[in-house]
């Protein structure tokens, strides 16, 4: 017989805020609490479990690490879409020729930091190949990270349904999907292998792995709409990183709703929500 799953305590959620602060970098505030409790419950009811001390138990003792990234996927969200806020991507047409210019060496390289299920740099990667007449050329690399193994596994087959297609407009959709029919008999997405060769997927944390490979590297960066999580502390150190990371004069886009109040002397706003490295 199963007992019922009974509401979450507070001491319990504290383990989750600790732990999640402690090994991921996001701040779960106090009120996130009937959130947390029912993105985790589907989770314990999978697992048979009845209180979250219990799974909060589990997840620890689980050395494969997998417990962890279920954990990260219930309080996180990886909502994102292609070419998501259309005035980021006007800006960066009207800058390209102006990057172009400036790279005597014909090497490009672009971060989509915090990716999700790979729409961003998929878009970046078409958004180039669009509006490069001779890309060809050109040495192009876009890295694309993400904290949960689930949404890069979704990123790396590049596989996507109808409903996530909004914001790609026709003429891309033939020039870089192949149109396919999943079991059901709806139209299934697959981006073309053009469009994923430039891109290398691969995990990363913001919060806590090395940035020591990518100094001075990238000529621009998105991290969008990943930043809200973290304290101020963590959004101020991770943008001195983006700092080093980029090359002169490179570009950094952040989500609308994000700032770099905390690192004036590092940026400059050029446009809302993207930023020039000084
Ligand atoms: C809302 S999505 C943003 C996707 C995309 N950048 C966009 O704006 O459409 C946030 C992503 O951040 C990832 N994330 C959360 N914490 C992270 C961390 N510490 N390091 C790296 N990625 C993280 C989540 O897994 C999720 O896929």
């Amino acid at each position: 017989m199963t007992t019922e799953l009974r509401d979450i305590r507070k001491e319990e959620f504290k383990l989750f805020q600790d732990y999640v602060y402690k090994n991921v970098g996001i701040s779960l505030a106090d009120h996130k609490i009937t959130l947390v409790q029912g993105r985790l419950s589907k989770r314990l009811r999978a697992l048979g479990l009845n209180s979250y001390q219990e799974y909060y138990d589990y997840m620890i003792a689980d050395r494969s690490g997998e417990e962890e990234y279920h954990l990260i996927s219930a309080i996180s969200t990886n909502v994102t879409q292609f070419f998501r806020e259309s005035s980021q991507w006007d800006f960066l047409k009207e800058e390209l020729p102006n990057i172009l210019s400036k790279k005597e060496d014909k090497r490009l390289r672009i971060w989509s930091a915090a990716c999700s299920s790979g729409e961003e740099p998929y878009s970046l990667s078409m958004f180039l190949h669009s509006n490069m007449r001779d890309s060809a050329q050109w040495d192009i690399s876009i890295l694309a990270t993400d904290i949960s193994r689930r949404v890069l596994s979704k990123a790396e087959k590049g596989v996507y349904e109808e409903k996530d297609m909004q914001g790609v407009q026709r003429n891309a959709l033939s020039l870089y999907f192949t149109i396919e029919k999943n079991e059901a008999g709806d139209n299934i997405y697959r981006v073309t292998d053009q469009i994923k060769k430039p891109i290398t997927f691969k995990m990363f944390n913001l919060v806590y792995d090395s940035f020591s490979a990518y100094a001075s590297r990238f000529d621009v960066i998105f991290c969008r709409n990943v930043m809200i999580y973290f304290d101020a502390e963590t959004q101020r150190r991770l943008i001195s990183h983006y700092h080093k990371a980029l090359l002169d004069n490179g570009l950094l886009f952040v989500g609308h709703s994000e700032s770099l109040t905390r690192n004036k002397e590092e940026f400059k706003l050029i446009k809302p929500s993207i930023y020039r490295k000084t």
